[in-house]
């Protein structure tokens, strides 16, 4: 029938035109199966290391923040830390630690990382953290765009090595900008601390010479009210610069030294509060004290928090208000509460106010000049630090009915007693 010899070559046609695609589609995987041979990353990083670290430092010298670093700076530890990624995805990993490492809970080394010894001379170099960035955007880039000329990726250990590949330079991306943000902070440190130290020589012979002209009887009235104001002044000075070292040298370590010993809360308590009232005599200052206030607490240490609430508590109030100061006992704890008259705080203010980095980082830009903060606000934190040696606790509340409060709980004991106490 005349359709049946219409219809037979057609189904004919057909059929040889898939098998020509077939064969065709099977030359051609050969063919680029023979040209992009298989190989796992960790062989091909170790074999082409030179051509990736050429490529990188190509590619890298074309970013914008890189254009002024020379090819040797370029290329120092870049070498290191690829035959450790290597080391690494050689090494069979579990599911879980691989979680881990993707969410940054990787193992810490003892030694020095590559990457860390990379930010450790970077740093000395003067390249800015966003350099240091870029550069590992760079090495990934380079890497993974050679890999994948080179070799064809198909497999699922294929995809794995990548994934593997892509934790390890974030690894080793995190552990340079840690280190290198550290060395910065303990630079900035350093200096303040040096700054601290050197201001107060000359403070403490402007407080000696303030007392010298107190002590004068010969001296008119007014001379002895301007020696006060200067005497007080400098005391002041002296009390910020002591909270400036304090911040610098406990910021990057492990807090607040201490030196427990028996102590008597009310006894420190109550003389803190005199030499408020002394110096502000206009302001009605309340002290309660009851029961066992004696424990083992670093005296001094607890006098400088104590103090600095207090005179929070005057300074950050309504003029002429009551400011009451509070101690009584539990069985687990001292609690310390100092309250005062002042307009409710916002809680996001709230939330930064023993933190003068974040509290500054989050201010307006119109606010942060110098004039705009006559104090740096090291005041809180410092006393969180002193509590939280002593593993005791701070907390401030702002209420309309009681104003503002600040609780101090402190446990009988530290742990970090003197043994010969
Ligand atoms: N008792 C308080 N009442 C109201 N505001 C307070 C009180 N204590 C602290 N503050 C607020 O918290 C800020 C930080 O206090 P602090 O760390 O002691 O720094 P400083 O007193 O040097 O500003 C103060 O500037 C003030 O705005
Ligand atoms: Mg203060």
């Amino acid at each position: 029938m005349p359709t049946e010899t219409v219809t037979t070559p057609l189904c004919e046609n057909r059929f040889l035109l898939n098998t020509y695609s077939v064969k065709l589609k099977n030359y051609f995987l050969t063919t680029l199966e023979t040209q992009l041979p298989s190989m796992n990353l960790s062989d091909f990083i170790r074999s082409n290391l030179e051509h990736i670290l050429q490529e990188w430092e190509e590619f890298a010298s074309t970013l914008g923040p890189l254009e002024d670093a020379n090819k040797f700076e370029l290329r120092d530890h870049a070498g290191a830390v690829l035959k450790t990624i290597a080391l690494d995805l050689d090494t069979p990993q579990l599911e879980q630690q691989s979680i881990d490492k993707s969410k940054g809970l990787g193992p810490q080394a003892i030694e020095d990382t590559a990457a860390e010894t990379h930010a450790a001379d970077r740093v000395a170099a003067g390249f800015t953290s966003e350099q240091v960035m870029a550069e590992f955007r760079a090495l990934r880039s380079s890497v993974l765009r050679l890999w994948a000329r080179k070799v064809e990726i198909t497999t699922a250990r294929d995809i794995q090595d990548m994934i593997r590949f892509n934790e390890a330079i974030d690894q080793a991306q995190s552990e340079s900008m840690a280190r290198y943000a550290t060395m910065l902070r303990e630079a900035q440190n350093l200096f303040l601390t040096i700054l601290g130290h050197d201001v107060r020589t000359p403070l403490g012979a402007i407080s000696m010479g303030a007392q010298v002209l107190l002590h004068d009887q010969s001296l008119p009235s007014k001379a002895l009210k301007v020696g006060l104001r200067i005497f007080n002044s400098s005391k002041r000075m002296d009390e910020i610069v002591r909270d400036l070292l304090d911040f610098s040298t406990t910021h990057l370590g492990d807090g607040i030294p201490i030196d427990p010993h028996t102590v008597d809360l009310r006894e420190i308590c109550a003389n803190v509060v005199d030499e408020a009232r002394t110096y502000h005599p206009d302001r009605k200052i309340t002290f309660q004290a009851s029961g066992s206030l004696t424990g083992a607490w670093d005296g001094a240490r607890m006098a400088q928090a104590f103090s600095n609430l207090i005179s929070n508590a005057i300074q950050h109030s309504l003029p002429g208000t009551e400011v009451d100061v509070n101690l009584s006992d539990s069985p687990s704890e001292v609690l310390l509460e100092v309250k005062n008259c002042a307009d409710v705080i916002p809680p996001a203010k709230l939330r930064t106010f023993f933190d003068p980095v974040r509290r500054f980082a989050i201010r307006p830009a119109s606010e942060r000049s110098v004039e705009a903060n006559a104090n740096l606000g090291l005041g809180l934190y410092v006393v969180k630090e002193i509590v939280r040696a002593h593993d005791g606790t701070i907390s401030v509340a702002s209420t309309v009915a009681d104003g503002v409060t600040f609780s101090v709980r402190l446990p009988h004991l530290t742990p970090h007693r003197r043994i010969d106490d």
